[in-house]
């Protein structure tokens, strides 16, 4: 199953990791296994940037993609990547014209997450080399209230013939045939990935994503410290619960603020509302923390290697389109 974005990305199969976390083991498995890994880059310093590019390369010789959120300058980590040879870059939650020129230059192509048609013209205009259509069930931060359905043809259109990716929702092969369905020329797939063995959170998460379902998670402002004013989607939790039940009081008088919920590995403390998530390593009460997942986390069933997931989104995908068409 190919579309032509998959010969541009270099790619087999239309499926990629969206960033959801920084390691490139998962990375490097969506690569080797015919999709296109991705990492975020974000929050990594310099020279751990520098490491995790090393790390990912030595485990895989397939390409793959780094992630930037543009909430926060990254000029510094833009030019690491390029150094390091990273030839696919993508970008988040801002504007990607100053960043375009760079990665071109470097002879890089660029992705770049919209949430509206307009939004995607206007990346087109910067040079943006693919559009990204994020729909509001998806998992993690999102900046936009259209649906995948809704908007992933409205983006195509916009912007066509720049090929487009869908995000939000696509978690197996029948979500995964219904964005090809719609002009995606591949499913850019964030919370099926976070419930697979090479995912670095913790097992806790990911437990708590198998036993989700599709209204298990609430769009808010909650969980924004180290990020403020970002709406996220996740698991609607302890801490989700106790502030609905304190009457969905604001910033400043939410229950329990400040409070330290887990501490990680390396020393660093989680405070309640904190907008980390749990990685593995983790100690506390992980349950409390920003537990990101889209709505189609009611399509997560299993921990799996990431291989499997690409595999069965693809051979599902396929059955799907056959069937249809006889
Ligand atoms: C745990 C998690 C972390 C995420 N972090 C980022 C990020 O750093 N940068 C980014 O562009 N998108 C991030 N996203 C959003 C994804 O890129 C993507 O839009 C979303 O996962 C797609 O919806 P889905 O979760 O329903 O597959 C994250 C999503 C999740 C679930």
């Amino acid at each position: 199953m190919r579309t032509p974005l998959c010969d541009t990305l270099g790619i087999d199969a239309p499926v990629v990791l969206a960033p959801i976390s920084r390691g490139a083991a998962l990375a490097a498995a969506v690569s080797n296994a015919g999709g296109l890994g991705q990492f975020q880059g974000s929050w990594l310093s310099p020279d751990g940037l520098r490491e995790t590019i090393r790390e990912a390369r030595a485990l895989t010789a397939r390409p793959f993609a780094v992630n930037l959120v543009l909430e926060w300058p990254q000029h510094e980590r833009l030019a690491v990547l390029l150094e390091e040879g990273v030839r696919l870059v993508s970008f988040h939650w801002g504007d990607p014209a100053p960043y375009v020129p760079a990665v071109h230059a470097a002879g890089g192509l660029v992705l770049s997450t919209v949430a509206s048609a307009e939004e995607a013209r206007q990346a087109v205009a910067a040079g943006v080399d693919a559009v990204v259509a994020q729909g509001w069930e998806a998992g993690g931060h999102v900046r936009g209230e259209v649906s995948t359905l809704a908007l992933v043809p409205a983006v195509v259109d916009g912007v066509s013939p720049v090929p487009v990716i869908a995000a939000g929702g696509i978690a197996d092969g029948r979500t995964l045939a219904a964005a090809l369905a719609l002009g995606a020329q591949a499913g850019w797939v964030g919370t099926r990935f976070v419930a697979t063995v090479e995912a670095p959170v913790h097992e806790d998460y990911k437990r708590r994503l198998v036993g989700a379902v599709e209204t298990d998670t609430l769009l808010s402002t909650l969980f924004d410290v180290g990020w403020r004013g970002a709406p996220s989607r996740a698991l609607v939790n302890s801490t989700v619960r106790r502030w609905r039940e304190a009457g969905c009081p604001p910033d400043g008088s939410r229950p329990g603020e400040g409070e330290v919920v887990a501490r990680a590995a390396e020393g660093y403390e989680v405070v309640r509302y904190a907008a980390d998530d749990p990685l593995a390593g983790m100690a506390g009460e992980i349950e409390a923390m920003a537990t990101y997942a889209g709505q189609g986390v009611a399509l997560v069933r299993d921990v799996v290697p990431a291989a499997a997931v690409v595999r069965g989104l693809v051979e599902e995908a396929r059955r799907v389109l056959a069937d249809l068409a006889s």
